[in-house]
């Protein structure tokens, strides 16, 4: 169903909205906010980057965030007694934004089964391998350390099960010698950045 707005006498269907989370650099939300702009996400999809969110108040993409004037919102998980009770307040404060897509980007929390569920179908994430090789922690120095000849990154939907969902898009990266976890995270990371916004695009198309 395609809901309109009348403005200036255009009918308009309404705008999509994306909601962002992270923790900490915020590089790949970066990405995002700038492939809507460039790919003028507002016109061709209908979709905006409404609001960015993080669990820590330190994250340094909120800083970009807001000088790309996208509301920010910082929730402290540790201001929370209870998983449950942090993923509650998480729900309000996103769905403020009515999303139709959430998109974790770095956003490093577990997520209760109740999250999961509330935003079945419109919840995306990347993990920093080639999934469903090394989910959770520690994913580079794991690679290295399993003698792997190939890294990369893999965009998902987000399923109960931790890293485990339907795969949208993966970027392979070769292991060099002499790599390091923070090498290989770096050389990760700049696909990471190609990838995630394409797949976001695609989502939404
Ligand atoms: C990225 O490498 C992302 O894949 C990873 O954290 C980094 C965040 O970087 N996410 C996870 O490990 C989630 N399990 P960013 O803040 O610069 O986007």
């Amino acid at each position: 169903m395609l809901v309109c707005t009348r403005s200036a006498g255009i009918i308009q269907p309404f705008m999509r909205n994306i909601v962002i989370l992270i923790s900490g650099s915020g590089s790949n939300m970066a990405a995002i906010v700038r492939a809507a702009q460039q790919g003028r996400w507002t016109e061709r999809l209908n979709a905006q980057v409404a609001a960015v969110l993080s669990n820590r108040a330190e994250a340094e993409g909120l800083a970009f965030a807001k000088d790309h004037g996208i509301p920010t919102q910082v929730l402290d998980h540790k201001t929370f007694a209870s998983r449950e009770d942090f993923d509650a307040a998480l729900m309000a404060e996103i769905d403020r934004h009515a999303p139709d897509l959430v998109v974790l980007a770095g956003f490093m929390r577990i997520l209760t089964p109740g999250f999961v569920a509330h935003y079945a179908g419109r919840l995306l994430n990347v993990h920093p391998s080639l999934l469903p090789a090394f989910p959770g922690l520690n994913t580079h120095q794991r690679a290295i350390d399993a003698g792997c000849r190939f890294a990369g990154a893999t965009v998902h939907q987000v399923t109960v099960d931790l890293d485990h969902g339907p795969i949208l898009a993966q970027a392979v990266v070769p292991v060099l010698p002499g790599d390091t976890a923070d090498i290989l995270a770096a050389r990760v990371l700049t696909q990471e950045h190609l990838i995630f916004p394409h797949a976001v695009a695609q989502f939404l198309a």
